[in-house]
C-alpha cells in the first residue's frame, strides 16, 4: 500500500504534542518506515519468539511489529491500548544507548503511550512470566471486561495518608541510595473525582502550582491515570510540614505520597516498582531529572539502594537503629540549581575511592558496623562543589564528629545536613553542636532528631476535608 504522509502531523519535540490529532505513526518520516522495514527483515531471535505469541495473542488485542513512531521505530505495538513493548539486546546495557533509550522513552510517553521492556534474556529465559507481565499490563490499560473489577470508592474522606522525608545519596551514593525519616511528614488526603485529571488544594503556607502538570503530585498522578483507564480523575488536599528545597525529600514526599494514596483507593492494583515509576514524573517536574533516591525509601520504607531506574531495580537495605540529627540553615537549594553545578567528568582515583565507600557503607548497614558505616560516610565527588552553597557545612560536620557522630554530610541536594549517631543522647548533642554553629554565623535553621522509618507512606484515619481553600490559580 502506498502511504500517503502529505497529510502528516510532525512531531516538535518540546512543544505539547501530547494534545494533537495523530495517526498510528505519530507523524513519522518516511525514513523511518524504511528503517523499520529493514528491522522486520532481521528481527533478533527474542523478537521472534515474542512475535509468534504477539501476532496470534489470545487476549484479542492487534500487535504491530517493527512500528514507525515519530522519530523512532517500536518493537512491537498496540494502537488500541498505545502500548509500545521495547525488547532490549546487550547493547542496551551500553550507557550512551541507556540514555537514549530514556529519551526515546520519554518522548513515547509525551505522546500519551505506555512503554514497556524486556530484555533478550528475559524472552529467551521466562517466557511465561513476561507474557504474564504483558497480560497484567493489557489489563490495566483496557478497560472491563478484560480489567479486574476495581473496588472504588468516591466521595468525601478518601484516603489520608502521612508521607514521611527522606535522606538522599547517604553522602557517597549520589542518586543511588536513600532512608526514610520517622518525621517531618506531610499530609495528603486524596478523593476520586468524576471530573477528569487531579484537582489540586493546598491547604498550607507554600504556594505550590495548582496545575497538575506543574505540580509534582499532580505530575505523578496523571502519570499513574495514564494506566488506569477507569478512574477519571483525583481531588487531592495536600499540607505541607516539609519545606520545599529543605533536601529533605519534599517534593518525593508529595509524589510518592498522592500515588500510594491512589493505589490505596483503587485496591492496591499497582506494585511499589510501579508507584516508584510513577512518582518519579512528579521529580522530574521538581528537579529536571528523574531520580528515585528520595522516592524509593518514601515508599519502602528504610535504606534502599537503587541499582538502576533503567529498568527500574531496587533493594531494600538492612540497618541497625540509627538515629539521625538534621539542621536546615533557612536558605533554599534548588535540587535544579545544585545539579546543574556538578562536574559532569570524574577522575578515576575518585570513583575508585567512591566505590570503595558505597560497598563500605552498605556492607556497614548490613552488618550493622557503625564503625564501617562511619569510615564510608565520605564523598569525594558531590560533596566538594555543593557544600560552598551551604553557610557553615564544614564546621558543622567536624563539630558533629568530635561530638560523636558517626559521620554524614549533605541531605539530597541540601541545604539541610544529616548526621548519624549510634544512640539518641548522641543524636542530642549532635542538635546542640548544630544549632551553635548557626547561631554564631546568624543563619536560621531548623532542627529534627529522629530516627529510619521503617514503614515509608502511612495510611492514617481520614483527615475532615476543608473545602473552599486554596483552588486552581490557573498558572
Ligand atoms: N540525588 C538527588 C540529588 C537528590 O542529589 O540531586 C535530590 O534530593
Amino acid at each position: 500500500m502506498r502511504l500517503n504522509f502529505d497529510n502528516i502531523v510532525q512531531y516538535h519535540p518540546g512543544e505539547d504534542n501530547s494534545q494533537k490529532n495523530w495517526d498510528m505513526h505519530y507523524g513519522a518520516h518516511p525514513l523511518i518506515f524504511k528503517k523499520a522495514e529493514q528491522l522486520r527483515n532481521r528481527m533478533t531471535f527474542a523478537e521472534e519468539l515474542i512475535w509468534n505469541y504477539l501476532k496470534t495473542n489470545d487476549w484479542g488485542f492487534k500487535f504491530r511489529r517493527q512500528h514507525p513512531i515519530s522519530l523512532y521505530v517500536a518493537d512491537f505495538y498496540c494502537h488500541k491500548l498505545k502500548l509500545v513493548i521495547e525488547i532490549d539486546g546487550n547493547i542496551h546495557e551500553r550507557e550512551d544507548v541507556k540514555s537514549n533509550d530514556i529519551q526515546r522513552e520519554d518522548d513515547l510517553r509525551d505522546f500519551g503511550l505506555t512503554v514497556i521492556r524486556f530484555k533478550n534474556e528475559e524472552i529467551i529465559g521466562k517466557l511465561e512470566t513476561v507474557l504474564s507481565t504483558i497480560q497484567k499490563k493489557l489489563m490495566q490499560l483496557h478497560n472491563p471486561p478484560l480489567g479486574p473489577p476495581v473496588p472504588v470508592r468516591t466521595g468525601v474522606g478518601g484516603i489520608s495518608i502521612l508521607s514521611p522525608a527522606t535522606v538522599a545519596n547517604v553522602v557517597c551514593g549520589f542518586d543511588i541510595l536513600g532512608f526514610a525519616l520517622n518525621g517531618p511528614n506531610d499530609e495528603i488526603t486524596l478523593q476520586l473525582s468524576d471530573e477528569p485529571g487531579v484537582h489540586i488544594i493546598n491547604q498550607d503556607e507554600f504556594d505550590l502550582p495548582t496545575v497538575a502538570e506543574k505540580n509534582v503530585s499532580g505530575a505523578a498522578l496523571l502519570a499513574l491515570l495514564e494506566e488506569t483507564p477507569d478512574v477519571k480523575g483525583f481531588t487531592l488536599y495536600s499540607k505541607k510540614h516539609i519545606k520545599p528545597g529543605s533536601g529533605i525529600g519534599s517534593s518525593a514526599a508529595s509524589a510518592a505520597g498522592s500515588v500510594v494514596a491512589a493505589n490505596h483507593l483503587l485496591g492496591n492494583r499497582f506494585s511499589k516498582e510501579d508507584l516508584v515509576r510513577f512518582a518519579m514524573f512528579g521529580e522530574k517536574v521538581a528537579s529536571g531529572v528523574k531520580h528515585a533516591d528520595n522516592i524509593a525509601p518514601c515508599i519502602y520504607g528504610g535504606v534502599t539502594l537503587i541499582r538502576s531506574i533503567h529498568p527500574l531495580d531496587i533493594v531494600q537495605i538492612d540497618a541497625p537503629p540509627l538515629h539521625v540529627t538534621v539542621v536546615h540553615p533557612q536558605i533554599e537549594v534548588r535540587t535544579s540549581d545544585a545539579r546543574q553545578i556538578l562536574k559532569q567528568q570524574v577522575l578515576l582515583k575518585d570513583a575508585i575511592k567512591q566505590w570503595g565507600n558505597i560497598a563500605g557503607l552498605v556492607a556497614g548497614f548490613i552488618k550493622g558496623d557503625y564503625d564501617l558505616i562511619g569510615r564510608s560516610l565520605e564523598d569525594v565527588i558531590i560533596e566538594p562543589i555543593r557544600s560552598i552553597l551551604i553557610p557553615g557545612f564544614d564546621e558543622v560536620k567536624k563539630n558533629c564528629k568530635e561530638a560523636g557522630a558517626l559521620g554524614g554530610g549533605i541531605s539530597g541536594s541540601g541545604p539541610s545536613i544529616f548526621m548519624l549517631s549510634r544512640d539518641a543522647e548522641t543524636a542530642r548533642v549532635v542538635e546542640v553542636v548544630m544549632k551553635e554553629v548557626y547561631e554564631r554565623i546568624g543563619v536560621a535553621y531548623q532542627t529534627h532528631v529522629t530516627t529510619i522509618n521503617m514503614e515509608g507512606v502511612k495510611v492514617v484515619p481520614p483527615a475532615p476535608v476543608r473545602t473552599g481553600t486554596g483552588g486552581p490559580k490557573g498558572e
